[in-house]
């Protein structure tokens, strides 16, 4: 079986490494904010291009804290709405619900499955404080028009990177384009740790200290607590091997990119609706994103023929039981995207055999 993302060689492919970064972590006796911590903040703030980097226990988390952080501030009030978009991962949107903040759905273009900048101005109202876009399925979702725009109305800017570790925006990399980011180290990411990890990337010193104390029961001094905090510390395992993976994310992206690259040129169905990518923007192909209206007896053939196809993602988040009170809202591109998306196999360790294999069955497929 062809896998969508085989963890097992990705993780092989710099075994010895990661052996010795767990070993020494293990022997040091010390498992929680200590020096591997220290690096991986220092290097991976380095990477993304922002102040500061503080890691915690996964991507919800980071993206909980960031606005959590912003309520102590008093930069964000209960009831407050945060635009988001429709067709994101059920996460971005818990983390806005979770603080008592209102989650306003802003529908994707069709094209490049990204917030519809062009949509976003006519969900603006006096409640509206803040945007959250997503760098969804590892594509920039920054543009002008939404920077324009978050700074005419005053806006928070927040970026949810999970999905686009070493994407860019003009040279910029995502998650330093806004005023602060969340990002997701779950094993099949770009960038995956062995378990559940994330981290918060920003320029501001006091929303960075603030988090760091959230992430720690709310205390920034031992046994002195001065908020309603929650324990998500990023563990010194995972810090270890986070530090080895960063080492290798650009070669991993342009792998993925290669990949990409050899479908869009070969993939001929003419069922087939191939993602495009925008000239000022980049993509970083967490998945590669097909879409078709005989998504699920395609998605059947290639499991017949060995390959595993999965669906990002099969109910939207408006549909979920969770949100019952959106059942009958209405989002046709979203629900589009749902019913059609199918993501071909793609990881930094797909072989040109296999992906080819994935062509000429698409191909052949009627
Ligand atoms: C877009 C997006 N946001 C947030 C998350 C949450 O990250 P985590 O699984 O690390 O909590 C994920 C991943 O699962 C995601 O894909």
């Amino acid at each position: 079986m062809i896998k969508n993302t085989d963890i097992q060689q990705i993780t092989d492919k710099h075994l010895d490494e990661i052996k010795n970064a767990v070993n020494r972590v293990v022997e040091s006796g010390w498992y929680l904010l200590g020096e591997e911590n220290r690096k991986f903040e220092e290097n991976y703030a380095s990477y993304i291009g922002t102040k500061y980097c503080i890691g915690v226990a996964n991507g919800l988390d980071a993206l909980y804290l960031i606005l959590k952080a912003y309520i102590e501030m008093g930069k964000l009030h209960e009831g407050d709405e945060i635009i988001v978009p429709a067709n994101t991962y059920i996460a971005t949107i818990l983390a806005i619900s979770q603080n008592n903040l209102t989650p306003v759905l802003v529908e994707p273009d069709i094209q490049t499955y990204q917030i519809d900048p062009s949509k976003i101005e006519e969900h603006i109202n006096p409640k509206t404080k803040g945007v959250m876009i997503v760098h969804l399925y590892g594509q920039c979702a920054y543009t002008d028009k939404i920077e324009a725009i978050c700074k005419e109305y005053n806006l928070l800017l927040m970026e949810d990177n999970a999905q686009a570790h070493g994407c860019e925006f003009k040279g910029r990399k995502t998650g330093s384009l806004g005023h602060a980011a969340g990002h997701s180290f779950y094993p099949t990411k770009n960038m995956g740790a062995l378990g559940d990890a994330g981290a918060v990337t920003t320029n501001d010193k006091e929303l960075a200290n603030l988090i760091r104390t959230l992430a720690n029961y709310g205390s920034s001094k031992k046994y002195v607590f001065d908020y309603i905090g929650r324990n998500s510390r990023l563990d010194e395992i995972h810090a270890a091997v986070l530090n080895i993976k960063l080492k290798y994310i650009d070669q991993d992206n342009e792998h993925r990119k290669q990949v990409a690259r050899y479908y869009i040129d070969n993939i001929k169905n003419p069922d087939i609706s191939l993602p495009t990518v925008d000239d000022w923007s980049s993509h970083v192909f967490h998945i590669f994103p097909i879409r078709t209206s005989k998504r699920d007896s395609l998605q059947s053939y290639l499991e017949r023929n060995g390959v595993q196809a999965m669906i990002h993602y099969p109910i939207p988040p408006h549909k979920q039981l969770c949100y019952k009170e959106w059942k009958e809202h209405s989002y046709p591109i979203t629900e589009k995207i749902h019913n059609e998306e199918l993501s071909l196999p793609m990881s930094p360790v797909l072989t040109a055999s296999e992906y080819s294999k994935v062509v000429e069955l698409i191909n052949n497929y009627r």
